[in-house]
């Protein structure tokens, strides 16, 4: 079922853009209406099956009342209108780059850009989704290069609200190889040094693992470290900067954000903006690694600043209608795994047989590299 809906944006005072409204279609389902709950010290065995329009969960648990559940859940991933691979490298879709702006200090160990490029509405987008971009030029053997993918900043309507543009937060790479010299990641650094007016050759959509949850009462925790934000600023522009006819977020949206410096703190004003505007809805928390320690004088990691608060997540994942998105650096899996093992072995789980069962009902989502 297609119903058509209207959103508007409100940005930021501190943004000097322009809002608009546009008009664009989603579905109105919603995911996994009906879930699973594990009660509290029991164990479970369970199996998934998906087939096209549906997962099936199958879950035996073991408690004083226990009886097998069979429970019919949506994927998020069969929502109608997911658009996947419209440009490939072959047929690629050219934008030009609208605004390309540095968002990390100067003293940053690093640049980080945020760049906003014209789609004229052709490539049909999702919060959580990923563009290819193909780097200007040839590759060492004459070939044009391949492409890198990046995951979407802006969401589905883009930062001006009118469904034309997308963004994206980039790193520029540079490193020392160990012949000591200075290496310059090609397409990092091709997009970092576009300038406004510029052409960028854009394929996909791709991706459907970092897909936003479509509950609008569920609890959603954000774990990203650098550029890894780049999704969550997009489900958090649609969640507390956007107006939509069909989803009004009132869960909690609670964003852990990994940064070397503070320098680094990447889209820091727009998320206290919306602290404020959603201060019941909205929890925030930084872990500036180079600059904040635990009390045992350990470096302040993701996974760090989220063992503060550990019993509390535990709670929270407990919950059928709580959705974990990881998005950055590969080593911060582990770390948070970590944490999670002693967690769970209170309750007498096992972590990593309840992770995969959480990823089955699509609960714990990661996307690293
Ligand atoms: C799904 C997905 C989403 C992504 N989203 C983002 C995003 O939102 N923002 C973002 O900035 N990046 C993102 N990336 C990473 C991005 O795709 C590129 O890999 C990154 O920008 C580097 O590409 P490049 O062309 O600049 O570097 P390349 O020229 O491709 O060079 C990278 C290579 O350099 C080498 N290298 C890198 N660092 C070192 C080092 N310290 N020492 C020695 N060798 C090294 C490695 O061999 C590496 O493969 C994402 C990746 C994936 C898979
Ligand atoms: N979807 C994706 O796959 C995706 C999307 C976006 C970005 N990325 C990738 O994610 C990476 C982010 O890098 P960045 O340069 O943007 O980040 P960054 O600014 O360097 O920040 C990364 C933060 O994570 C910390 N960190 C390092 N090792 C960690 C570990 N094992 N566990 C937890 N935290 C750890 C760093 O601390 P210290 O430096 O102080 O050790 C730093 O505070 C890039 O490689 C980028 O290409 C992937």
């Amino acid at each position: 079922m297609a119903t058509s809906l209207t959103a508007a944006v409100s940005l930021p005072s501190s943004k000097s853009s322009s809002s608009s409204t546009s008009a664009l279609s989603s579905r109105t389902s919603s995911i996994f209406s009906d879930r699973i709950s594990f009660p509290k010290n029991s164990a479970y065995t369970g199996g998934i099956s998906i087939s096209n329009n549906a997962v099936t969960i199958t879950s035996q648990v073991t408690t004083t009342e226990a009886a097998p559940v069979k429970v019919e859940k949506i994927s998020k991933k069969d929502d109608e209108g997911i658009v996947v691979n419209k440009f490939k490298p072959k047929n690629p879709y050219i934008g030009r780059c609208l605004l390309n702006t540095k968002i990390t200090g100067d003293d940053a160990p690093g640049e980080t850009w945020h760049m906003v490029f014209t789609t004229e509405g052709e490539v049909p987008y999702r919060e959580g989704q990923s563009i290819g971009i193909i780097p200007e030029g040839v590759d060492k053997n004459g070939k044009p290069h391949k492409l890198r993918l990046y995951s979407i900043a802006s969401s589905a309507i883009g930062d001006f609200g009118d469904s034309k543009t997308v963004s994206l937060c980039v790193k520029r790479l540079v490193y020392t190889n160990d012949q000591g010299e200075e290496v310059k990641g090609v397409c990092s650094n091709f997009l970092c040094d576009l300038k406004p007016g510029s052409e960028v050759t854009i394929t996909g959509p791709i991706g459907k693992e970092m897909l936003m949850p479509k509950d609008p009462n569920a609890t959603i925790i954000m774990l990203g470290t650098g550029t890894g934000i780049a999704p969550f600023r997009s489900f958090l522009w649609k969640m507390f900067f956007e107006k939509h006819e069909n989803y009004k977020f009132n869960g909690l949206a609670w964003l852990f954000l990994g940064v070397p410096t503070s320098s680094s703190l990447l889209y820091k004003e727009e998320f206290e903006l919306m602290k404020e505007k959603a201060p019941e809805n909205f929890r925030l928390d930084f872990a500036v690694s180079r600059e904040q320690t635990n009390d045992k004088g350990e470096k302040m990691y993701i996974q760090t600043r989220m063992a503060q608060y550990a019993e509390e997540l535990w709670e929270l994942l407990k919950k059928d209608n709580t959705f974990v998105y990881m998005c950055g650096l590969k080593g911060m899996e582990k770390g948070i795994d970590d944490i999670m093992v002693s967690l769970a072995a209170k309750d007498g789980i096992d972590w990593l047989e309840y992770k995969r069962t959480l990823k089955k009902a699509e609960q714990w989502n990661v996307e690293v590299y």
